[in-house]
């Protein structure tokens, strides 16, 4: 399975900033590279390396109508996105998105031919509670829930633990191994094609932590925040990438 390595560039970017990082990113053969940018961001995109994948960090779960502010599948499918985050912590957390929402905007990104990358992730509280693969399992219940077994083996998950993300600490590789192989363990059990399923880690990836994360067993990718913003450190993570076993 070839990893895929995504940058959330989250709501950061300038036209003139997206044009310079543009302008020093190479494609990395033997791994798949994809940006999800801010919305207004998606038109300028159309330029941009050949080989590089396009993505969103959001969808509606509605398909068109009377829904101010928000963005519908199809749109992102015009610009040619080929993925979209759905369930990021940050809209989890700070914009009141529940496992059930998030379910449906997957399905929304399916029917319009796009491939959701699906977050799912625990609280440190949760982690020094022993709720790791329980929460996760929950939020994974959902999304199956509304888009079935087969359509779940066509999506990405991305496994990021809320407490690694944006704080510099990292996953160890054995803690990011652990729950991937949780992850895969729980497709299967509910009659998922989980070998299938691209399992991403997310959470303080950096050049100098990258290799360790990919070379553990049952990590498909990442999903890159903050380093995904400096065109050398997107590189190296997706040389890092291309290059693990
Ligand atoms: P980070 O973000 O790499 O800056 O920790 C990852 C994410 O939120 O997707």
């Amino acid at each position: 399975m070839l990893r895929l390595v995504a940058g959330n560039w989250k709501m950061n970017g300038s036209l003139a900033a997206n044009r310079a990082l543009l302008d020093q990113l190479v494609v990395v053969p033997g791994v798949e590279m994809a940006v999800c940018v801010p919305y207004p961001y998606l038109a300028q995109l159309q330029d941009r390396p050949s080989g590089l994948q396009l993505g969103a960090q959001d969808v509606s779960e509605h398909e068109a109508g009377a829904y101010t502010g928000e963005v519908s599948a199809a749109m992102l499918g015009e610009f040619g996105c080929r993925y979209v985050i759905v369930g990021h912590s940050e809209r989890r957390a700070l914009f009141g998105e529940a496992d059930l929402v998030v379910g449906r905007k997957a399905r929304a990104a399916q029917a319009a031919g796009m491939v959701p990358i699906v977050c799912v992730g625990e609280t440190l509280d949760e982690r020094d509670g022993g709720q790791v693969m329980a929460v996760i399992g929950r939020q994974l219940a959902a999304v199956l829930d509304v888009v079935g077994v087969e359509a779940m083996a066509r999506l990405v998950l991305a496994y990021e633990p809320v407490w690694a993300i944006g704080t510099g600490r990292s996953a160890t590789a054995g803690q990011v191994a652990e729950v991937h192989g949780g992850i895969r363990a729980w497709l299967r059990a509910h009659g998922v094609d989980a070998k299938r399923v691209r399992i991403l880690y997310g959470g303080s990836v950096k050049p100098d932590n990258a290799a360790a994360i990919f070379a553990a067993v049952d990590v498909d990718g990442g999903l890159i925040g903050g380093a995904s913003l400096v065109a050398e450190d997107f590189m190296a993570i997706c040389r890092a990438a291309a290059d693990a076993v």
